[in-house]
């Protein structure tokens, strides 16, 4: 078995046992050591220091070693994995859950799967016409990410969405930078297995739906005899997944947040439909903002899921230690100040590194302003698409000290309160205002880079 395939079904073994997977570092650890690598080596390779890379391959060992309930050490890592992924293989073929057509059908397949996964696999797609195949799938035009760190809680939600609940429309939102593509691509590198069809599309290019659902039908009709009439006999007919990108393209600029261009209205029709219409497959869309009507799709139909995406977790420092940032103990105020959002993280790193050589004490001096540099050009792509009252509501926000009631419109805005609202709630639902839960009743504010940045005009 090659590195690549044990460490894949290593992988698979922590995640049944643990329902998270192995994160980059430890499956960097895990490989370099079965190649013979120490973690002098390692460190250097990865980015990290020694004493880190040492950490946190005890860490690794003591997690395989309850995982497979050995102990698990460095020199026998190797011996011991090779061991277990044997027995696996030869669990699967006397599995009385396998049927013999399972077997000869897939049995490529089965040698990389453990029994948790495979079990998933029969019950995919029972009416499907190319099960136990492998899935077919068109990633071409999708951006190729080269880090991505953590992302673990969400995408075990998204695949409690996907698998378990068989959520048919998923919307991922959230500010440009955050990690909207680089986390479906992960998710669906983690659960291609469970489908027949995976296809990832742009919308950056403003493709007609006619057009786009002819694209559509072309790919999933190449490997059956007989082409279906509607994209929706294909998600009955197969478990398809489809990836819609860059979505906030079909909305208008200047209105409020989520408005269709008026020659992109059908899409909306095209989304309530895959929400409402039973079927076996799923539609993902990312945006930055909202779409209008996915809030009541979403109170009147439970097939319909959002997740607003915010910033990484302790993975942030990943992106600081892949850029051999120092002075470790600042980057929790790095982080906290540019709100773990990976693409501000590594402008704000590749700065740092180009003017201070990586100190960030040296950077971090003056407390009253927030650095901002080239973080500009997508905070300003982000307030272009703004309507005017939005930017006279976001103007005033920017210079409130403390988070707003907004059921207290100003005095001096001359927009009903019930408008004001509206434009508070076109603003959440393009992540340029954030809810502060309190006590007594929730709060609303500006985003603190965004404010930094409006305020920094004067
Ligand atoms: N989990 C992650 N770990 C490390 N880096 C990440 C992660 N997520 C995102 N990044 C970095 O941030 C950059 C932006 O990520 P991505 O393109 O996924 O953002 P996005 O939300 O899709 O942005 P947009 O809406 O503008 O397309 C990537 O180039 C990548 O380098
Ligand atoms: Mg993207």
């Amino acid at each position: 078995m090659d590195i690549q395939e044990l460490s894949k079904s290593t992988d698979d073994q922590v995640f049944a046992k643990t329902g998270q997977h192995l994160d980059s570092l430890q499956k960097s650890i895990l490989e370099s050591v079965l190649q013979h690598q120490n973690f002098q080596k390692i460190a250097v390779n990865n980015g990290y220091s020694y004493d880190h890379v040492k950490k946190e391959g005890a860490k690794l060992w003591k997690l395989l070693s309850e995982v497979f309930q050995e102990d698990i050490k460095q020199g026998n890592v190797r011996s011991i994995l090779e061991n277990k992924a044997g027995s696996t293989i030869y669990n699967f073929v006397n599995s009385p859950q396998i049927n013999s057509n399972t077997i000869s059908n897939s049995h490529v397949n089965i040698c990389r799967e453990n029994p948790q996964s495979l079990e998933d696999r029969e019950k995919r797609s029972p009416s499907s016409q190319v099960q136990n195949q492998l899935p077919i799938i068109d990633l071409t035009t999708a951006p190729e990410l080269n880090y991505n760190y953590g992302r673990n809680s969400e995408i075990y939600t998204l695949k409690e969405w996907i698998l378990e609940d068989k959520t048919r429309l998923i919307t991922i939102y959230g500010l440009s930078g955050i990690g909207k593509t680089a986390l479906t691509l992960k998710l669906i590198s983690e659960i291609n297995t469970q489908f027949d069809y995976i296809i990832y599309r742009s919308l950056e290019h403003l493709p007609k739906l006619i057009n786009l659902k002819d694209e559509l039908k072309k790919f999933f009709s190449q490997s059956q005899s007989t082409p279906l009439p509607e994209v929706i006999d294909y998600f009955r007919s197969s478990r398809c997944l489809v990836i819609l990108d860059d979505v906030q393209n079909i909305f208008k600029t200047g209105n409020l947040a989520g408005q269709y261009l008026t020659d992109y209205k059908d899409y909306c029709k095209f989304f309530q439909q895959i929400a409402t219409l039973s079927h076996q497959s799923c539609l993902i869309l990312i945006s930055w903002e909202k779409p209008g009507e996915i809030e009541t799709l979403e109170t009147e139909n439970k097939y319909t899921r959002t997740l607003q995406l915010q910033g990484l977790g302790e993975e942030a420092k990943d992106i600081l230690r892949q850029k051999k940032l120092q002075d470790e103990e600042k980057w929790d105020e790095l982080i906290t100040l540019y709100q773990s959002h990976p693409a501000w993280l590594n402008i704000i790193s590749s700065t740092l590194v180009e003017f201070f050589d990586g100190k960030i004490f040296l950077f971090m001096t003056d407390k009253n302003e927030v650095f901002l540099g080239d973080i500009e050009t997508y905070l300003e792509s982000h307030l272009e698409r703004l309507s005017e009252l939005e930017k006279n509501v976001i103007s005033w926000l920017a210079n409130q000290d403390e988070p707003i009631d907004i059921s207290q419109k100003p005095a001096n805005m001359e927009v009903s309160q019930a408008k004001f609202m509206h434009i508070i709630q076109s603003l959440t639902r393009r992540c340029l205002v954030e809810k502060v839960p309190r006590k007594e009743l929730a709060r609303f504010q500006l985003n603190s880079i965004f404010k930094a940045h409006i305020n920094s005009d004067f």
